[in-house]
């Protein structure tokens, strides 16, 4: 992840010197400085811990029989939020704080060592604080979604909901979080209700994030790049206008292919992209309906498979990218001065990733030079 080979900057028979959490040397093996604790890796690949940018890891309950219907014919809409909104009402926040913690231990299992929660199961002012603030003992990477759906209760008085979360909701939230996101979808909030309410966040000092594009060409994406978000997600859809505008922009085309794995939806594909020069991130999209995966290795393989992406590409849009989705260079990376995440691979190159897609790969982690298991 320096000057080496490849689209991964890759380095053979290299080692790496951790000091204080941080990367303090990186290069041959054979040049290594002298340290107080030396572990031979023995050949195999090391990669930076994943930055997984986008999860939904607060919530109650779960939506399989969903899933079972949706592999039987039924579609995917925007109204399945709704059940989980009902059971993450009714859990307690330590409830939600032991799920939310099984959740990242079984993603730090798989290699990611930063992740970003969305709140956006709670939809009135107290359960999306509750979630937050749940959200906030695991990462400071944290985003206010109350623009997920309007809250079941007042389906009928959408421009309230409206109010609501650009006023008291956001009050509530800013200081709890990062980021500010909307779903801008059918069946959620259309341009200009987000429009209001992303605009209404960074005014509370907020950064932006939006879901665009995931389930039809809205003018989502547009409205993305036109805000300066760091990043627009799913972007199943993207036309080529949608292309042109994210290549002249600071914002990172999110990909979520665990969503078009469980809601049968067409992958998008990482062509167009790469000839316009566009950054692009890959992200679990880690939530009870539409991608209830935490593994990047999942999404690196579906993305080789699926997406037209090389591996060295895939891997690098699940670190350095997630990292630029974030707005973050501390992450995502192995370089001096980068946190010293790392995960150590049992396979002797990252290709591995997704030449042998639904294998445990990954053998050891450390974050902030601490080995975590
Ligand atoms: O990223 N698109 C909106 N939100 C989630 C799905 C939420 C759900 O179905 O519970 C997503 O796909
Ligand atoms: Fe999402």
């Amino acid at each position: 992840m320096g000057d080496g080979e490849g689209a991964l900057g890759l380095r053979r028979d290299a080692a790496v010197v951790i000091d204080a959490g941080r990367v303090a040397w990186v290069g041959a093996a054979a040049d290594a400085p002298a340290a107080d604790l030396r572990t031979d890796a023995g050949g195999a690949a090391m990669i930076p811990g994943f930055v997984d940018s986008h999860t939904h890891a607060v919530f109650g309950g779960d939506r399989a029989a969903e899933f079972d219907a949706r592999m039987s014919g039924a579609p995917y809409t925007a109204g399945g939020i709704r059940s989980t909104v009902a059971a993450t009402r009714a859990a307690s926040a330590e409830e939600l704080t032991a799920r939310t913690r099984h959740l990242l231990d079984e993603a730090l299992r798989q290699g990611t060592t930063t992740v970003e929660i969305k709140s956006g199961y709670g939809l009135d002012v107290a359960t999306e604080r509750r979630l937050l603030e749940v959200a906030a003992r695991f990462t400071d990477e944290v985003t206010f979604l109350g623009a997920h759906v309007v809250a079941p209760e007042m389906a009928d008085r959408r421009g309230d909901y409206v109010d609501l979360v650009a006023g008291p909701m956001l009050e509530a939230a800013a200081p709890l979080a990062r980021w500010i996101d909307a779903f801008c979808e059918e069946g959620a909030f259309d341009v200009d209700e987000t429009r209001r309410i992303l605009t209404a966040g960074r005014d509370a000092g907020l950064g932006l994030r939006l879901h665009a594009n995931q389930l039809t060409r809205s003018g989502a994406a547009a409205l993305g790049v036109e805000l300066g978000a760091a990043s627009i997600d799913h972007c199943t859809f993207l036309s080529d206008e949608d292309v042109d505008a994210l290549a002249g922009s600071d914002t990172v085309a999110t990909f979520v292919p665990g969503a078009e794995f469980s809601t049968r939806q067409p992958y998008p594909r990482v062509d167009r992209l790469r000839d316009a020069g566009v950054t692009w991130a890959l992200a679990s999209d880690c939530n009870p309906g539409s991608s209830f995966t935490t593994s990047l290795p999942f999404c690196i393989a579906l993305a080789v498979r699926d997406m037209g992406a090389t591996p060295g590409e895939a891997i690098r849009a699940a670190t350095a990218g997630g990292a630029a989705a974030l707005r973050r260079t501390d992450v995502g990376r192995i370089e001096v001065g980068a946190r010293a995440d790392l995960a150590l691979l049992d396979a002797p190159d990252p290709v591995h990733l997704a030449y042998r897609p639904g294998v445990p790969l990954v053998s050891r982690v450390w974050r902030g030079g601490v080995e975590t298991r």
